[in-house]
């Protein structure tokens, strides 16, 4: 038995901010951020808008391309670093909003890698036998924990958030293989230093702190690593790759890897341009866009992956 994706969604704030519009309050160009990231926009959510507010939507539309109801859903897992309130989570809130009756609930905290943890984890309940139905999101809205004056780390985030349903199938497609990763001794590359246990009074700072050089090496290292640690699992070959959805934070560290590996162009997915980095959500945003695209048809091997603070990274390779 395999977990088969059967419905994508997605959703982003509606207030776009670019580039340009940036340069009126921080020290940065259109130009550095064009070369540098791949950046053009993003998307801000306003502040009566939390995490549970996009992910609910992204919910709804992927439930609704699944032609099934929250009803019929046994499990709802949420990646995400940015949730509502530090308890219930976001998970239990959809739960909750969605009247998803029968569905245990839970979040995952692995920052940009999320999505990819949350759906190996999913994929653990489905292929062992204990839920047919989940849904499963990556959703985050960290532009409410940058430093508007840091221009190292406020040109690079957008919110989002994107969600997939899977089910129980034996058809042969599906989630073939996956493989996460943790490099917990660089967890201070890339923190959120206030707010939690070790200072709730956020005396340290509730904004995120990025060594950018030392998580670009991380990123660069085990993009690669994972995919062809996915691709042996899967028993498959760089070049049975249809299309590669990278995590959106970085249009070098996608180059790069893609240039290393020898992949085509076509086969690799991106979007950061018109979203930036929207953590959990990025693979999942990208995952609807591809296939509302008609870029994935059946058949086509998808590998998935991500990396972000932890640092943590994962993958997933799937039979669509
Ligand atoms: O999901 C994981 C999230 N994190 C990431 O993916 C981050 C990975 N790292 C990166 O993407 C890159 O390291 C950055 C985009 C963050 C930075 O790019 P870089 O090529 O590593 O730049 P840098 O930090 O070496 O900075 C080069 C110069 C510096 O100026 P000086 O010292 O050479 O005069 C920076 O002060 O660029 C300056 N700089 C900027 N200039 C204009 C840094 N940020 C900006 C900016 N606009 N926004």
């Amino acid at each position: 038995m395999r977990a088969k994706i059967i419905g994508v969604g997605s959703c982003v704030p509606e207030k776009v901010v670019t580039n340009h519009e940036l340069t009126k309050t921080v020290d940065t160009s259109d130009e550095w951020i064009r070369t540098r990231t791949g950046i053009q926009e993003r998307r801000l959510s306003d502040e009566a808008t939390a995490t549970s507010d996009l992910a609910i939507v992204a919910a709804e539309r992927a439930l609704a391309k699944a032609n099934l109801s929250a009803q019929d859903l046994d499990l709802i897992i949420v990646g995400t670093t940015t949730p509502d309130t530090l308890f219930p989570s976001v998970a239990c809130i959809l739960q909750g909003k969605l009247s998803a009756v029968k569905a245990a609930a839970f979040d995952v905290s692995a920052a940009c890698s999320g999505f990819n943890f949350a759906l190996t984890t999913a994929t653990q309940f489905i292929e062992n036998g204990l839920y047919k139905n989940v849904l499963v999101i990556g959703a985050d809205t960290l532009t409410k924990y940058v430093d508007w004056n840091d221009r190292g780390t406020c040109v690079l985030f957008g919110d989002g958030a994107g969600a997939v349903v899977l089910t129980a199938s034996d058809d042969g497609s599906g989630v073939l293989a996956s493989w996460l990763k943790a490099e917990g001794h660089l967890s201070d590359k890339l923190i959120m230093p206030g707010g939690g246990s070790r200072d709730p009074g956020q005396k340290n700072g509730r904004f995120i702190t990025m060594d950018g050089k030392n998580v670009f090496k991380f990123a660069t290292r085990v993009l690669e690593e994972s995919i062809l640690a996915v691709l042996k699992k899967a028993n498959l070959e760089t070049k049975d790759i249809d299309l590669l959805i990278p995590h959106q934070a970085n249009s070098r560290i996608i180059s790069h890897v893609v240039k290393k590996m020898d992949l085509p162009n076509e086969k690799v997915f991106v979007n950061l341009h018109k979203y930036g980095n929207t953590s959990a959500a990025s693979i999942p945003i990208a995952l609807d866009e591809a296939f509302a695209e008609g870029i994935i048809k059946a058949g086509d091997i998808v590998v998935l992956s991500g990396f972000g603070a932890g640092l943590t990274c994962g993958a997933n390779i799937i039979k669509w």
